[in-house]
């Protein structure tokens, strides 16, 4: 089987090896991995920011769409020849987080899965939507779970409610799209043209130019009456959280998802205890979630926004488009 390694922190680019075939073991199944979707954490596992500690070489990423080859011994849950998805947290099924399952993550600090076969858990395996190509369906563990988790699952958002998004990465665009199947008004802000006419496209009644617009939590407020949104996507971190608190309504949520201009900033925690704002760290999401929002995208037939999908040997370019931020949606690599 071929794979991709990091074998050093920095090379910004994993290297392509030949490894032994995994064996399946009980409990366990052998998946012929079809398409793996990029995240912006597999640029921060690769860069050694992610967890400078992580044993090398080590193969990155968490998201795979794939058909089951082989089962072994004890396993249910799916047989030779199913489409399926990974989970992201292989040991979250359901309820709420603890350490172990927040440390049973595919890509770090398990090993990942851009290879061609990998073997998992038949527990952090779920059945693959039969309305998507595996490029499309890929995408589903982290991002679309992620932004799923946090507005069904923690923000219950309900139709008229107001939902902001920052920017047109794999997160936010499923955000949007999962609130506008909800019934919610979108507004999002996007650096770029395309991003702009996407958020256009998806229904969002009110698109900010963020960079014309620093100060965009006002303008966010105006589009809102003064009212302010019931719910922001926060994935900028350092440089847009004194904005989001701009932005959300009294008992609005903020869900903090994101670090993608930093991790550490000070803010005035006066506004957040004032207007009874909520502040809710998401974590992706267990398995038992991200069936129940396959469910709901078979039901609307929601289709995942892919920017770009690279081949498997050109996953070096495929990363090098990912962080150059001029992607709108997911960066996919498919495999024969
Ligand atoms: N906590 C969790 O469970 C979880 C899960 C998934 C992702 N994340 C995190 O969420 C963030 C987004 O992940 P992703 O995979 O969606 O990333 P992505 O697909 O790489 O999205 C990047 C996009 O975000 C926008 N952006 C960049 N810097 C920004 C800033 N300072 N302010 C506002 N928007 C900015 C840009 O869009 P425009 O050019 O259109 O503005 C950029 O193209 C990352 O920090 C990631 O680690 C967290």
């Amino acid at each position: 089987m071929k794979a991709w390694q990091i074998e050093a922190f920095g090379a910004l680019s994993p290297v392509q090896v030949e490894r032994p075939a995994p064996v399946v073991g009980p409990g366990q199944a052998l998946v012929r991995v079809r398409a793996v979707a990029l995240n912006y954490r597999d640029l921060r596992v690769l860069e050694g920011s992610y967890d400078p500690r992580l044993a090398l070489p080590f193969v990155p990423c968490s998201d795979l769409a794939g058909e089951v080859l082989e089962t072994g011994p004890g396993v249910r849950r799916v047989k030779a020849g199913d489409r399926v998805l990974s989970s992201f947290a292989q040991a979250w099924v359901a309820g709420r987080p603890t350490q172990a399952r927040l440390r049973s993550t595919l890509g770090s600090p398990l090993p990942g899965v851009l290879a061609t076969h990998v073997v998992l858990d038949a527990e952090g395996l779920v059945h693959a939507p039969a309305y998507l190509p595996d490029e499309a369906a890929c995408t589903l563990p982290c991002a679309a779970l992620t932004a799923w988790h946090a507005l069904v699952d923690h923000g219950a958002l309900q139709p008229g409610q107001t939902v902001l998004v920052q920017g047109t990465g794999g997160v936010s665009l499923f955000a949007a799209q999962i609130a506008r199947l909800l019934g919610a008004t979108v507004i999002g802000t996007s650096a770029k043209p395309a991003g702009r006419a996407t958020l256009h496209a998806l229904g969002a009644s009110t698109v900010i130019d963020r960079v014309l617009d620093p100060a965009w939590g006002k303008t966010v407020r105006a589009a809102t009456s003064g009212l302010g949104v019931d719910h922001v996507v926060e994935v900028g971190g350092a440089q847009t959280l004194a904005q989001s608190l701009r932005a959300v309504s009294p008992g609005g949520i903020v869900h903090v998802i994101g670090v993608l201009s930093g991790a550490r900033e000070s803010f005035d925690v006066l506004p957040v205890l004032m207007n009874e704002v909520r502040m809710q760290g998401i974590m992706v999401g267990p398995r038992d979630s991200l069936e129940a929002m396959i469910r709901a995208f078979c039901a609307h037939r929601l289709m995942p926004i892919v920017d770009r999908t690279f081949s498997f040997d050109e996953v070096p370019a495929a990363f090098a488009h990912l962080r150059s931020g001029t992607h709108v949606g997911k960066v996919c690599v498919a495999l024969p």
